[in-house]
């Protein structure tokens, strides 16, 4: 396989030319506030901690955990060059500098045992099966040993009402790679990629679906 080119991936909203649309329809469709101040509170951020967050889209976690700790050292990955430029204008914006990575979707850019924690949101539902477990296989790798992974993403539908209104994510996302996380499978795909404590440590209902925060730890090496 040439590690060079980009795989196919779907776009922050489905498809191309909704990408500047992205931020709008997040405000629309979901809890934003609410959605994000979780996922702030569930990474936690400390002094020095080597931070990266995985698929950063338009940037808006990115603003939102460096605002939180300062004296953090956070990085972005993405596939997608437009959200770069979109994340890039935003952090400017409000002061902001953040080095933003783009890969082809295969090896993460970093050495081994890099991280003090990785996080994700709104991605892994984007992701096929091979995807999934390849990319918890790169984090796992590029994370230090004992280090966080954070993931906020559609889990298992709470309710009848709630797996019908996922329809609206799988109409724009697809079936095939949203199929699973409404199914609740995330925890198998994490505990799967090597970590340890995987749990759900929280579960909000949305207008479009059953949101979740899953949290894992990479095992302490053997001595
Ligand atoms: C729905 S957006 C979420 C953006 C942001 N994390 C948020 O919370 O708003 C999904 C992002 O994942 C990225 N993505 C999709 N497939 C990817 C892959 N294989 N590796 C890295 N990023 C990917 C897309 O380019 C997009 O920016």
């Amino acid at each position: 396989m040439d590690q060079n080119k980009t795989t196919s991936f779907i776009p922050a909203l489905g498809y191309d030319f909704l990408t500047a649309y992205y931020d709008m329809a997040i405000k629309l469709t979901m809890p934003e506030k609410k959605f994000r101040r979780i996922l702030v509170e569930s990474i936690n951020p400390q002094d020095d901690e080597s931070i990266l967050e995985f698929g950063f889209g338009t940037g808006q976690n990115l603003i939102l955990v460096k605002n939180q700790n300062r004296n953090i050292k956070l990085t972005g990955l993405d596939i997608d060059p437009k959200v770069k430029d979109i994340a890039n204008y935003k952090l400017a914006k409000n002061n902001l500098t953040v080095p933003l990575d783009l890969y082809s979707g295969n090896i993460f850019p970093y050495p081994d045992n890099h991280f003090d924690k990785i996080y994700s949101c709104l991605v892994f539902h984007q992701l096929d099966a091979d995807t999934k477990t390849n990319c918890l296989k790169e984090i796992y790798r590029v994370l230090k040993p004992g280090g966080e992974l954070i993931i906020a993403d559609w889990g298992k539908a709470d309710n009848k009402i709630m797996r019908l209104t996922f329809g609206i994510v799988q109409m724009l996302d697809g079936f095939k790679s949203t199929d699973d996380n409404v199914k609740g499978k995330m925890p198998e795909y994490i505990a799967k990629g090597g970590f340890e404590n995987v749990q759900i440590i929280q579960s909000i209902n949305t207008a479009i679906g059953t949101f979740s925060y899953f949290k894992a730890r990479k095992k302490l090496s053997k001595l």
